[in-house]
């Protein structure tokens, strides 16, 4: 079905993040011409800009499986033992979120990275011993929108660790053509741009509104996304010409009515908006400060007046301070 290939199957099909795909093809090219794995690889960056999808390319590149997981669903020993014991050689093991893995499971992973061994505790008390197991050589690839907050011998035992780029228009409008094309969906180059535009530097927002327009023109009738009705379907959903959603404009929307535009803290920005604020950070947050609508100071975020501007409020003239 045209629906799973969605999702690009070949660094040649991937569009865009153009230095992770050279870094990469050399990895690849390097690690097959000794007959080894491939290196640990730490992916980060916002969601929704490939980092799975990357490493399911890296998989079949290297002819080998990927086991995706993600870290708050191998919070026991048990989960990870199990999951490192089930590696085939040269396989992928795919850890998303990986900045949130428990204490235990981390340091289950610090000598399967290096030493590709497993530390296990068998019995209990007094009778408790520990046994080292072999696994087979694997590539841990680790996903993060945190780089931050992993801890650093965590960090330390990556080979290669990569960051994802918001994606330019032009790229994300090629991105919607080739989707188009999988969906049979009728597109002209303006109204692919439309929906590019308002996409927020991001494949899976762009085929999300893809979606979203196309059930519009199919239920009106229209043969074709042309700018025009991709923008109208658009603003219907509330996706505003800058791609700002809802909850992006309300967050802004707070800061200003209710703050004057900050600085706001992070944890009174997620109790005035009922948003949780691990997600404001990840999730809301990166956009809006890539296109300058918000800044962090270090007490807080601040709207800025291009922020106040585009939701239609006069940015306060700036305060001189009194001498
Ligand atoms: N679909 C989602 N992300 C993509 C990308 N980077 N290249 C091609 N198609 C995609």
């Amino acid at each position: 079905k045209q629906e799973e290939k969605i999702r690009p199957q070949s660094i040649d099909e991937y569009i865009g993040q153009r230095d992770l795909k050279e870094v990469l093809t050399i990895a690849i090219q390097a690690a097959k011409g000794r007959g080894e794995s491939l290196d640990h690889l730490l992916l980060y960056g916002p969601p929704g800009l490939g980092k799975t999808t990357m490493s399911l390319i890296l998989a079949e590149a290297m002819g080998v499986n990927c086991q995706i997981t993600s870290a708050p669903s191998i919070e026991r020993p048990r989960d990870i033992v199990g999951l490192l014991m089930k590696l085939q050689p040269g396989d992928l093991l795919f850890i998303d979120e990986i900045h949130r893995l428990s204490r235990v499971a981390e340091e289950l992973l610090y000598p399967a990275m290096e030493d590709f061994r497993i530390d296990i505790t068998l019995g209990k008390g007094q009778g408790a011993r520990t046994q080292s197991l072999k696994l087979p050589r694997f590539t841990l690839v680790g996903a993060t929108t945190k780089i931050g907050a992993l801890t650093s011998p965590l960090r330390d035992r990556f080979g290669l660790i990569q960051r994802l780029r918001f994606y330019e228009i032009d790229e994300l409008t090629q991105i919607i053509l080739r989707s188009s094309e999988l969906f049979r969906t009728e597109i002209s180059q303006a109204g692919a741009e439309e929906i590019a535009r308002r996409a927020r530097g991001t494949p899976r927002i762009a085929n999300r509104l893809l979606r979203r327009v196309r059930d519009y023109i199919q239920v009106k009738n229209h043969p074709r996304i042309e700018q025009a009705i991709a923008a109208e379907a658009l603003s219907l959903f509330n996706v505003d010409p800058c791609g700002l959603d809802w909850t992006d404009r309300r967050m802004l929307t707070v800061m200003i009515e209710r703050f004057n535009g900050g600085p706001v803290g992070l944890e009174t920005m997620a109790a005035s908006t009922g948003e949780d604020a691990q997600t404001i950070e990840e999730v809301y947050e990166p956009y809006l400060l890539q296109i300058g609508y918000l800044s962090r100071t270090p007490r807080g975020r601040i709207a800025t007046p291009a922020a106040w501007k585009h939701l239609g409020y006069e940015p306060p003239t700036q305060q001189l301070p009194l001498l």
